[in-house]
């Protein structure tokens, strides 16, 4: 069986965590009634993290493989749409809501129920971008590139880790972290809460 390239087994584990963060979100969101708001420390850090690893890392990371597709196969990278576009577009929503964020814990402009649409709205754009690039994106770029081309693309990965679950682990995530850790030892079972690799110690 050929190995997993480097660089997908990366980006899936990113979806992973970026899917486990849009729940952590949707809960702060959808809870807010119990406590009157959510936290809003939990959600100021779940919009830094979006404005900052997924945009300057993990889409710059897919872009390079499309450019790989483009490359050997116009007609499937037609097929597969405009990835960079898509990243545009998702960078585009991420600093919608976190101008929401902004607003409703400064000005007040924005209403509680404005923010938790525009919360909903984030959820729900990453969640269709993330089932789109695991679904059409991943598979084609498999289908498509030669050993060659992911050679290369894992010979360039930067060694830029992810700031919450990586080994660069950054003080300003640390609320979310206890939170992350809250939400797994509630779900599963205390001694698969991360997976191999990924143990976090707080
Ligand atoms: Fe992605």
């Amino acid at each position: 069986m050929v190995a997993m390239p480097k660089i997908l087994e990366i980006l899936q584990k990113d979806h992973e965590q970026h899917d486990l963060l849009l729940s952590i979100l949707e809960k702060q969101v959808k809870d807010a009634h119990l406590r009157g708001e959510p936290d809003y420390d939990v959600v100021s850090e779940i919009v830094d993290y979006f404005l900052t690893y997924p945009a300057e890392f993990h889409h710059v990371r897919e872009d390079q493989i499309y450019e790989k597709i483009l490359a050997r196969d116009p007609q499937a990278a037609e097929e597969i749409g405009q990835i960079e576009e898509e990243h545009k577009a998702c960078e585009a929503f991420i600093k919608a809501f976190a101008g929401a964020l902004a607003s409703v814990l400064g000005t007040g402009i924005v209403t509680r129920s404005q923010f938790a649409n525009a919360a909903l709205e984030f959820i729900e754009s990453q969640r269709r971008h993330i089932r789109m690039e695991e679904s059409i994106f991943f598979p084609t770029a498999l289908r498509v590139l030669k050993q060659e081309d992911w050679r290369d693309l894992d010979d360039h990965l930067s060694d830029r880790a992810d700031p919450i679950f990586g080994s660069q682990r950054e003080a300003q995530f640390e609320t979310l972290r206890q939170e992350i850790l809250d939400w797994q030892s509630a779900r599963e079972p205390a001694n698969d809460r991360f997976p191999a690799g990924q143990e976090m110690s707080v």
